[in-house]
């Protein structure tokens, strides 16, 4: 049996881990953390994540091969294998502000590793790191003086809320960095091995550590890259008459484009993309490549360019302005099948409307709770709803900001005839039947495609 442990109970943390102890049964598993209120939630009938089908695979673990404790020196101590999965957000003090990663958890956990070891370990980088970390991480671990020995690995995490489940259990490929020292190769095969049990061989590959750090920064750069480019087509078939979704579906049928991330919206978010993406552009300004860094930075650019082109639309087709109108904001969560609104599209377009003195209406079926908490102060000024009929009740206007299945399947004769008319819909999404919409009686106006409207231009 080994003693795994893993640091950070997040997204990352408390969705991996059970999956990994539900297929290493020979193994025991805890996982940690400093927030008291999360180490709880994660042993309730309720998670402090909305993840769909984790709650069984928690069940089936918990309490067999599988703990949760804030004990983190104690369960320090006893492991032999640890993973690092705590939260490395964007810098917004000193140097790098705004753009690099703060790595103020990570270090703390580094120092704490340190401080508690009796006995050499692996320890594992989850979390997503600016390249050369692990080098850092090395330097303070190994200046222990009591003949320890500690082996970095990185083995960064891909999967996507929402499908964390499926992402762990069937993983496109599992990517270890390690050094290529012996001891170095011997904790890579560790890991390989670990993985093995339920991924197969050949989807597990090995790196050198400086690969696999920038591979993770990489892969969501590109995918990032891919929805700005597309978002960017649709601000050019809105101008056109082009439909973007006709576009994305010609191009995506060439195997070397590929049909994945080209649907357009009102842009991306999610706690990585925007964070991984500036620490990116940080490293090549550090570097000293300042074309390779406004390169990447240009996808952020125009990330922002496509939420706020999504407010102006709204304003100006409401006849140029929207303050003390009521509008209804349909989700809340950066997408569908989460409760999580880190960098959320939708609490953007909230606070530019706000600014223009909308009176907001928020619905969403599970991320209300943490809306609420992301807005802060704003929040006063925000109607929550959980029921999305009695949001669009006299509102004048829709926004659909997240593609919840539920919001295709109400009934919309029945929202349209409860509205101000004229009844604006604006689908942030492309979710429903934009057609059908218009012949009920909306002005619909879809993200890169023409609007559908009943007024008439002069
Ligand atoms: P999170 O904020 O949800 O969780 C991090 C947890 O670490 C928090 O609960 C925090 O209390 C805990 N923590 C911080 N310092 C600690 C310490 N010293 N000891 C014990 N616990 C500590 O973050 P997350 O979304 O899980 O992301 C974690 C990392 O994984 C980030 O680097 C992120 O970029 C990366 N990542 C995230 C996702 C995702 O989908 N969210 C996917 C891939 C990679
Ligand atoms: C993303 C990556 O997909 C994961 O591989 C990575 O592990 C993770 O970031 C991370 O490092 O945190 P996630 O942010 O959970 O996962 O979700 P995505 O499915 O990538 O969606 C991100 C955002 O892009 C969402 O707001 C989504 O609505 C938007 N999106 C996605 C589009 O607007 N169009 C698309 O075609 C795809």
């Amino acid at each position: 049996m080994t003693n795994i442990l893993c640091i950070g109970a997040g997204y990352v943390g408390g969705s991996t881990m059970p999956i990994v102890a539900s297929h290493c049964p020979q193994h025991r598993f805890v996982i940690v953390d400093i927030n008291e209120a999360r180490i709880a939630a994660w042993q309730s009938d309720k998670l402090p994540i909305y993840e769909p089908g984790l709650d069984e695979i928690v069940k089936k673990t918990l309490g067999k091969n599988l703990f949760f404790s804030t004990d983190v020196n104690k369960h320090i101590s006893e492991a032999d294998i640890i993973f690092v999965s705590v939260n490395t957000p964007t810098k917004v003090f000193g140097e790098g502000a705004g753009r690099a990663a703060d790595l103020q958890y990570w270090e703390k956990t580094a120092r704490q590793i340190l401080e508690n070891s009796t006995t050499s370990k692996i320890v594992v980088e989850k979390s997503t790191l600016p390249v050369r970390t692990a080098e850092a991480m090395e330097r303070i671990l190994n200046s222990n003086g009591n003949g320890l020995h500690f082996d970095v690995l990185s083995n960064p995490e891909f999967l996507a809320e929402g499908t964390a489940v499926r992402d762990m259990e069937e993983p496109d490929r599992v990517l270890i960095g390690g050094r290529t020292t012996e001891s170095g190769q011997r904790a890579v095969q560790t890991l390989v091995e670990l993985y093995a049990n339920w991924v197969p061989r050949e989807r597990i590959i090995t790196a050198n550590l400086w690969s696999s750090e920038l591979s993770k920064l990489v892969a969501n750069a590109f995918l990032a890259q891919r929805i700005s480019s597309i978002n960017s087509i649709s601000a050019l078939c809105e101008k056109t008459e082009a439909d973007v979704s006709e576009v994305a579906h010609a191009i995506g049928l060439d195997n070397r484009i590929g049909k994945y991330f080209l649907r357009s919206s009102v842009g991306f978010g999610g706690s990585c993309f925007k964070k991984d993406i500036l620490n990116l552009v940080y490293l090549c300004e550090h570097y000293g490549l300042p074309e390779v860094a406004r390169y990447w930075d240009q996808v952020v650019k125009m990330n922002e360019y496509q939420e706020m082109r999504f407010v102006s639309k709204m304003v100006s087709s409401m006849f140029n302005t929207v303050a003390g109108k009521r509008i209804a904001l349909f989700g809340a969560a950066f997408k569908a099948n989460t409760n999580d609104t880190r960098e959320s599209p939708a609490l953007e377009v909230c606070r530019a409307l706000l600014e223009e003195r909308a009176d907001i209406v928020i619905t969403d079926p599970q991320a209300m709770d943490n809306a609420r908490h992301d807005l802060g102060e704003l929040a006063k000024r925000v109607t929550f709803e959980a029921d999305p009929y009695a949001a669009a009740k006299e509102a004048h206007a829709i926004a659909i900001l997240t593609e919840w299945t539920q919001f295709k399947e109400l009934d919309y004769e029945k929202i349209y005839n409860s509205m101000i008319k004229p009844a604006f819909i604006f689908d942030g999404r492309n979710l429903i039947d934009h057609k059908k919409l218009y012949q009920l009686g909306f002005n619909v106006y879809p993200i890169g495609k023409p609007a559908l409207t009943h007024l008439q231009s002069h």
